[in-house]
């Protein structure tokens, strides 16, 4: 039986999910609690090399909305099994910057993909790997934009218009709707100390396991 929790990051780029992310490990890492850290796409040298494929080949403008999709599906179908599940099954917590509500508001909201193909992928990659506790850093697109560090290179979804990261808020702020219990809105144009302590409070709250002795 599991005993420390599987926390997923969500937002769009610029939001403040890796910042936080990285700061609950090392919260986590000060208390003793074992942890892993992963990201998607990669965290596997499979999914890395799908990482690369999906962001930066030189020829991958051509990619098409259903191929993005399945790829996304692969290198996470990969970092359930190789990495996150087993992390799990040895006891640790596992903290994901990225999971299957990334393809939900991406490929299912913003590329428009069929809803109920995304979910029933989602499901099939993800297998029995369900977030406990999902944290979508809210943003609107322009204060997101501005956070994001230039110069730097664009890799290909940077490139989208505004419209297509309308539609990705749009999509998580739905999903903390939809699934209250699992996902929680934090609002990331707060400072960074305040996000930090919210979402440990509410970590605290839920698993009281993160707080005893390791
Ligand atoms: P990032 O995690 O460094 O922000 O970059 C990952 C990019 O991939 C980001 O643009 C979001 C996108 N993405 C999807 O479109 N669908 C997915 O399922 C995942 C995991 C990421």
């Amino acid at each position: 039986m599991r005993r420390l929790p599987f926390i997923t990051f969500e937002g769009s780029e610029g939001s403040g999910k890796s910042t936080q992310l990285q700061r609950l490990a090392a919260r986590l890492e000060r208390l003793g609690v074992p942890y892993l850290v992963t990201r998607e796409p990669g965290g596997t040298p499979i999914g890395e090399t799908i990482r690369e494929l999906l962001q930066f080949a030189s020829h991958n403008s051509g990619m098409t909305p259903e191929t993005e999709l399945l790829l996304f599906a692969a290198s996470r179908s990969q970092l359930v099994r190789e990495v996150i599940r087993p992390a799990l099954e040895r006891g640790m917590c596992v903290i994901a910057d990225r999971f299957f509500d990334s393809t939900t508001a991406y490929q299912g909201a913003a590329r428009a993909l069929d809803r109920e193909t995304v979910d029933r992928l989602n499901a099939f990659a993800a297998g029995d790997c369900i977030p406990d506790v999902t944290f979508v850093l809210d943003i609107d697109a322009t204060s997101a934009k501005s956070r994001m560090q230039e110069p730097r290179r664009q890799d290909r979804m940077e490139q989208e218009p505004a419209e297509f990261y309308e539609r990705v808020r749009k999509a998580y702020r739905d999903l903390a709707t939809r699934e209250p219990n699992r996902v929680a809105l934090i609002n990331g144009a707060r400072n960074e100390d305040e996000i930090e302590n919210d979402i440990w409070e509410m970590l605290c709250s839920r698993f009281p396991s993160l707080t005893t002795d390791h």
